[in-house]
């Protein structure tokens, strides 16, 4: 029986032109009949009770949470992406096959010479449970400790949305400008129940988000600096990728944060980080791999958790 990867056709289009919010494109920052707000939950978090949250109308558990952060904040999370979480003690990466004698710091090489170092060639570590591509799937063996702070950060979004997780397991994925990410759903987790929260930084993408196959026609929409998107419910086994990441969009409060030597990580390291950003795209994919809390206590007992991932329909 013939199928028509209905997603495919979409992405190609939106890869190579419709880049503007209008009729098609979902931009929250513009009025839609395809969106409405709500409410952050009644125990979020304070820092982020004002926060701007969205829902899409008929698709259950997606939530977008407009930049909940300071300037500063941004940077923040950006240097951490960039420097602490490159470091080969706190992550795999792409360079472990092909730059293993460059993986120590990074960041501090780029600083020193940038046109010449391996961050250039970064495009994803992973942190926690560590994602393994080959075999789409998480390893007992072959795990770090998740950063705390990014932890605190994934649990506070979680809980402000009212759909918790236990973050165990982080892609953080580097775009450089007009790259993109096919369309994939998220299964290897066992615990397919908490949501999956996505935090970008730097330039503005058009995000794809399809259905339970391909066969679905994908909803696309912008994605700036400091959002927050939400992959819970029935969004969790979605289709969803990156169409394009788009050149010359990144937020001018980024530079003139770091110029202000905000964020008291040393002025001058937040303003590579700023310059970083004017020309990348951070996106860190923070989730919960197995059910209760617990599960990974016994080797043994998480490794047979660990084989029993999911697996998304690819026929639909
Ligand atoms: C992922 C992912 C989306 C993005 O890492 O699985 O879907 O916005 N990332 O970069
Ligand atoms: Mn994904």
């Amino acid at each position: 029986m013939p199928t028509t990867d209905v997603y495919r056709e979409a992405e190609k289009r939106w890869r190579h032109s419709l880049q503007e919010p209008g009729e098609e494109l979902i931009d929250f920052e513009l009025a839609d009949d395809r969106v409405r707000r709500v409410d952050v939950a009644a125990d979020a978090p304070d820092w982020l009770r004002g926060a701007q949250l969205y829902a899409l109308c008929g698709v259950d558990g997606f939530r977008f949470l407009r930049c909940p952060f300071s300037p500063e904040e941004e940077l923040r999370w950006s240097h951490a992406a960039l420097a602490a979480w490159t470091e080969p003690e706190a992550s795999e990466s792409n360079l472990d096959l092909t730059h293993a004698g460059e993986r120590g710091a990074l960041w501090a090489q780029h600083e020193a010479a940038p046109s010449s170092s391996a961050l250039r060639h970064l495009s994803w570590v992973t942190l926690g449970y560590h994602y393994q591509w080959s075999e789409r799937r998480y390893d007992e063996a072959r795990r770090s400790p998740f950063p705390p702070a990014l932890g605190a950060l994934g649990a506070d979004l979680g809980r402000a949305v009212g759909q918790p997780l236990r973050p165990e397991a982080a892609i953080v994925n580097y775009y450089a400008p007009r790259s993109s990410m096919g369309g994939h759903c998220d299964d290897a987790e066992p615990c397919q129940d908490a949501p999956i929260v996505s935090l970008s930084f730097g330039l503005s993408a058009t995000f794809l988000l399809g259905g339970p196959s391909r066969h679905a026609a994908p909803l696309a929409m912008r994605v700036r600096s400091g959002d927050v998107v939400v992959q819970g419910g029935a969004s969790r086994g979605c289709y969803h990728g990156v169409a394009r990441v788009l050149r010359g969009t990144a937020p001018a409060r980024l530079r003139e944060a770091a110029s202000a030597g905000g964020g008291g990580g040393g002025g001058d390291d937040l303003r590579g980080v700023a310059e970083w950003l004017e020309r990348g795209r951070i996106n860190i994919n923070v989730r919960q791999v197995g059910p209760e809390a617990g599960w990974d206590e016994d080797p043994d007992a998480a490794a047979a958790v660990l084989a029993g991932g999911r697996r998304c329909r690819d026929d639909g």
